[in-house]
């Protein structure tokens, strides 16, 4: 696991993905690509939509998969990740919508859905890149503490923690769904690539726990540390309780969206310019 703390500031984190997304993008222009919802991504689905209406940043030959969506919320609901995902990117860039991929909460058969769902991730070649934020509780995904790491896409009981910690994108008197469809922890361990943003103060114990306490199904987070390419881009507060940071790469203020990012083989990968992001090749599906 790699870790990259940009104390620059919660944008230029954000812009460090983005730029390494838009770069496996330019690199593989049928990339598969796992999503997230939640305010952490917004700004970096912002900065997505800026590099395609600014740079024409190519999203036509892309798939998406989302890690997750509650059950009993349609896809037209405004607080579904449907709706947000369409809000905030697919309805803003040239992606296909058919390559587009969130489960479906409302299936009559739930169980048959997330079997759909991990079948048609199967039949894409599978995930090239993941992109991940973490609950107030370690999750990923929904995947709350106890959830088993070899977990697959299923129904999933939300914890009181996430509830709360999603109650204001709910307007009252509306409540948070009880249950969704989440990706499993073994699902998300698959992709080639995972890549986790966790912003602000309010994750600095999680985080730290996620990197630097012990692998435990109580912090669905700390499973990626068993992932052969999984980096951390964090701001300085998120960053604020890891007890070896000296050990850990630090942007540079001013440089920040050059960040470095390394692959598996500890190849150096930028995510600004050259050289290019490398994804273990996939199926070229189309
Ligand atoms: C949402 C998801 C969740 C969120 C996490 C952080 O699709 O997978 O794991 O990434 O709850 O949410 P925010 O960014 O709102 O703090």
């Amino acid at each position: 696991m790699d870790v990259i703390i940009q104390s620059a500031g919660a944008g230029r984190a954000a812009q460090a993905v983005a730029d390494f997304i838009a770069q496996a993008l330019t690199d593989k222009p049928n990339l598969v690509l796992g999503l997230a919802t939640g305010s952490t991504m917004e700004s970096v689905y912002e900065q997505l939509v800026r590099k395609h209406q600014k740079e024409g940043l190519d999203f036509s030959r892309c798939r998406t998969f989302n890690l997750d969506e509650y059950v009993g919320l349609p896809a037209e609901d405004p607080c579904s990740y449907h709706d947000f995902m369409r809000q905030r990117l697919f309805d803003k860039v040239n992606i296909d919508p058919r390559n587009t991929h969130l489960p479906d909460g409302m299936a009559s058969d739930l169980d048959a859905e997330c079997a759909r769902y991990e079948r048609l991730i199967a039949a894409s070649g599978g995930i090239d890149l993941q992109v991940l934020g973490i609950g107030l509780n370690g999750h990923i995904g929904f995947n709350e503490p106890s959830s088993a790491f070899e977990s697959r896409t299923r129904v999933q009981l939300l914890s009181q923690v996430t509830l709360d910690q999603n109650a204001p994108f709910f307007p009252k008197p509306k409540r948070v769904p009880r249950t969704a469809i989440t990706m499993g922890v073994g699902t998300i361990l698959e992709a080639r690539r995972c890549l986790l943003l966790a912003i602000g103060p309010e994750k600095a114990n999680i985080v730290a726990q996620a990197i630097e306490g012990p692998l435990t199904r109580m912090v669905t987070a700390s499973a990626l540390q068993l992932h052969s390419s999984c980096t951390f881009v964090l701001d300085g507060p998120a960053a604020a309780q890891l007890q070896k940071s000296g050990s850990y790469q630090h942007g540079i203020p001013g440089q920040s969206a050059g960040i470095s990012l390394l692959s598996p083989m500890g190849t150096q990968l930028s995510s600004s310019a050259s050289p290019r992001a490398s994804l273990r090749s996939s199926p070229d599906t189309p």
